[in-house]
């Protein structure tokens, strides 16, 4: 997935590049620092004495010695003051001479734990924010699979707003279920309670005879004697929009993607980037009509072409997915496509928060 949220300790991740939240001595120090240099053992050290320090918002790389990575970039935060400071031109700074020093490396995967916000006080979620933005920013024309490592849960915040929103939205769906489940008992007391079974016979078949004659599907008429159907030029119509429909319920999942991509005006570029796909996932849809892609997957470009909750239930149907009212990863989606919020990665941090997949390939 080309953008990802993990919570995990970064000297336990692999990926071709870690990176560490240094000082600008490089020879190490406590929190992250101190736990990559723990993990990687003495002669990181010994390579980051060779180094001669590294400023703020620079980047310098050493081996990875002894953690799951081929190199280890070094790079220096910004200490927060007040926000006045160019701090975030600084954390800005951090990502980008990162991402790029790792992609002159050759690396195709990088992990970053959240710089600045811990010991240098930077607020976590205008962190994060800078964080992702970068990401977004660089993933716009590279390729790399960037992993952001969150240590600790309270590390992670969304806005206060859109947390209350979306644990509400949760709420009353499933208070809404409860409802349902209790008026279905009831119902069901009710009727076995005066349930009087000739009369209620009786009852259905007067009912039917007294029903005109039900329409075929859109409208056709039934055969009648002459055998030639007696439909008139609304169900023609109808007739059409029957093939429509009929053809479009048979296209595939990859099929009716294409279709929508088409439909908006999108390149296969811009649905899969807006998607948190990369591009070999989606060439693979592309290829292969009957792929089946995972329920998250199909969200993702559900959220990518900016599908309202019934083009999202028709799409994922194709794939054979619902969304339901009994899951919280399906409420949470539902939640933003029902606020308009199509950004994927407000939608990630929203189902990060609340532990669950993120929208993308998995
Ligand atoms: N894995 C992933 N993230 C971690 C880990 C870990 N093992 N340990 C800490 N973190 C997280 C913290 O929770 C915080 O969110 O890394 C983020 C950065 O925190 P710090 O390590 O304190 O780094 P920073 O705020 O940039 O301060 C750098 O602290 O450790 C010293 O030598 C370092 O002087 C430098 C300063």
């Amino acid at each position: 997935m080309p953008f990802c949220l993990v919570r995990a300790d970064i000297t336990k991740f692999s990926a071709d590049a870690i990176v560490n939240a240094a000082n600008s001595s490089l020879l190490g120090g406590g929190g992250v620092d101190g736990a990559i240099h723990r993990a990687a053992g003495p002669e990181l050290l010994a390579e980051c004495r060779l180094l001669g320090g590294c400023e703020t918002g620079q980047a310098k790389a050493t081996k990875g010695y002894g953690l799951g990575c081929k190199h280890i970039i070094h790079t220096v935060g910004p200490v927060w003051e007040d926000g006045e400071q160019g701090e975030r031109e600084l954390l800005q700074s951090c990502y980008r001479n990162s991402l790029a020093l790792a992609e002159s490396l050759g690396c195709k995967s990088i992990a970053f734990p959240l710089i600045s916000a811990g010991v240098y006080g930077y607020p976590k979620r205008e962190a994060i924010e800078v964080a992702e933005s970068e990401a977004r920013r660089f993933l716009e024309d590279h390729e790399m699979d960037i992993t952001l490592v969150i240590f600790d849960k309270d590390s992670f915040e969304i806005s206060y707003e859109r947390f209350e929103g979306i644990r509400q939205f949760i709420d009353d769906a499933y208070a809404k279920i409860r409802e349902d489940k209790e008026r279905g008992r009831r119902e069901m007391m009710g009727s076995a309670a005066c349930f009087n079974a000739p009369a209620a016979a009786a009852a259905v078949l007067k009912d039917e005879e007294a029903k005109p004659k039900k329409k075929g599907l859109f409208g056709q008429a039934k055969k009648t004697e002459s055998a030639v159907p007696d439909f008139d030029a609304c169900d023609v119509a109808e007739e059409c929009a029957a093939e429509d429909y009929f053809s479009m319920r048979d296209e595939s999942f990859s099929q009716a993607l294409l279709r929508l991509i088409d439909e908006r005006g999108m390149t296969d570029v811009e649905a899969y980037k807006r998607a948190n796909i990369d591009r070999k996932l989606f060439s693979k849809i592309r290829s292969d009509v009957h792929y089946k892609p995972k329920k998250q997957t199909a969200v993702a470009f559900a959220v990518a072409l900016k599908l309202d909750i019934r083009e999202t239930e028709d799409l994922l149907s194709k794939a054979g997915y619902a969304l339901s009212n009994s899951l919280d990863f399906d409420l949470i989606v539902k939640y933003h496509i029902v606020h308009g919020i199509y950004d994927i990665f407000e939608i990630n941090d929203a189902l990060f928060r609340f532990d669950q997949t993120l929208l993308g390939q998995n």
